[in-house]
């Protein structure tokens, strides 16, 4: 084979590799802490009140408390046994839960957090059964100064 032929073929090469393939890992909506703009500022549409509360304690003390634990610390059995890695989200955390709007856990409880345990929701719990589970996870909340 000769040069120019060569040049030709790594030329051809390059053109087969062309558009570059997105791999899964680089796409950006797998990335920890995205959330696309049209769930961040949703409201969530319950009242906070006993009766979605009540609603959504059921539910979370069925589908959430194996791995968020029964005190919302991320220490449920599952996990613990597990050993997941990341652990399950400490909802008593007031510095990372403060920063999440209601509208970005309704993102993660619907489509689950890419390369984690925390699996989507959005075919087996309907819309307001995963906003019923978001007010009671806010109940877990420590109390500015309560220390621990
Ligand atoms: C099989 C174990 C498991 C179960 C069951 C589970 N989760 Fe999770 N959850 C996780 C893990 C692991 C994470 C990821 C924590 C992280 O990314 O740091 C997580 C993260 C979350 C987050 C944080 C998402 C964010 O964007 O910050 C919320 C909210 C959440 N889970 C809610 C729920 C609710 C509500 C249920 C029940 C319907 C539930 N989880 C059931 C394991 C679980």
């Amino acid at each position: 084979m000769n040069a120019t032929k060569m040049v030709y073929l790594l030329l051809f090469a390059v053109l087969l590799s062309y558009p570059p393939v997105i791999k899964a890992g680089e796409d950006p909506t797998t990335a920890p802490g995205y959330y696309p703009k049209e769930y961040i500022n949703m409201k969530n549409p319950l009242p906070f009140d006993l009766t979605s509360l009540r609603e959504g304690r059921k539910l979370y003390t069925g589908q959430c408390e194996v791995c968020h634990g029964v005190y919302g610390d991320g220490k449920g059995n599952a996990a613990l046994i597990g050993k997941y890695k990341p652990m399950p989200r400490d909802f008593t955390d007031n510095n990372i839960m403060s920063k999440k709007s209601d509208g970005m856990l309704y993102y993660s409880v619907s489509k689950g957090v890419h390369g984690t345990q925390m699996f989507a929701r959005e075919e087996i719990m309907p819309p307001n059964q995963r906003w019923a589970v978001i007010h009671y996870i806010r109940t877990f909340i420590k109390g500015e100064k309560k220390g621990k």
